[in-house]
């Protein structure tokens, strides 16, 4: 059987080991040393404001539950995290478990397709990241969506059967 990373990269067309050279930096600065917070911050703000935006209902009300200024933190605290820096945001949050927590949205391929779509210009209309850091953060973020879409769908279809009679879903 294929494990979520294989899929990942199937899916994704980025390589494992390429998705994960965010974390080569050849001794020197790491990504977060590089960017710094304010980047992380504006990239995440860029994206959010893109996504709530998004002329395409279908995907904007995937957020419809989420309030704008709090999926911007959860998101740049992350990213700053993952990147090398202050572990902000499991000190707020507590472990990421990324396909757990998007296990109630609907993550399909072209869901991953229009997120990866936002990022992109997101990543081109915020200044100060330079192309390497870009080529790097766009390949990590390729794997990883198509890695939720993976995770979020195995998951689902592993989930027991409902076996409330009422109606209400006991399994969400
Ligand atoms: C949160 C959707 C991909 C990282 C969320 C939320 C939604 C969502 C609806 C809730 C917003 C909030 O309250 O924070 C999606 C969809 C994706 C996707 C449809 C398409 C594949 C990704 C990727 C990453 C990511 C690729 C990381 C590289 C996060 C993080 C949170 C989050 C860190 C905050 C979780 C929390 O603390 O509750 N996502 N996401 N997502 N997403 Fe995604």
């Amino acid at each position: 059987m294929q494990s979520l990373q294989e899929k990942a990269a199937e899916w994704s067309g980025v390589e494992t080991t390429l998705a994960f050279a965010i974390d080569d930096n050849g001794g020197g600065a790491n990504l977060f040393q590089k960017l710094g917070l304010q980047t992380f911050i504006n990239l995440s703000t860029n994206f959010y404001d893109r996504v709530y935006n998004d002329e395409e209902e279908w995907f904007r009300s995937i957020f419809g539950k989420s309030k704008k200024e709090e999926a911007i933190q959860n998101q740049y605290e992350f990213l700053v995290q993952r990147m090398g820096g202050p572990i902000l945001y499991s000190q707020r949050r507590g472990h990421p478990a990324l396909i757990a927590r998007h296990g109630a949205f609907d993550v399909t391929h072209e869901a991953a397709e229009r997120w990866l779509h936002h990022m992109q210009q997101a990543l081109d209309s915020t200044s100060d990241i330079d192309d390497e850091s870009k080529i790097k953060l766009i390949n990590f973020f390729r794997h990883t969506a198509y890695f939720l879409v993976a995770g979020v769908e195995s998951r689902n279809q592993n989930q027991m059967p409902c076996k409330n009679a009422s109606g209400s879903h006991p399994c969400k």
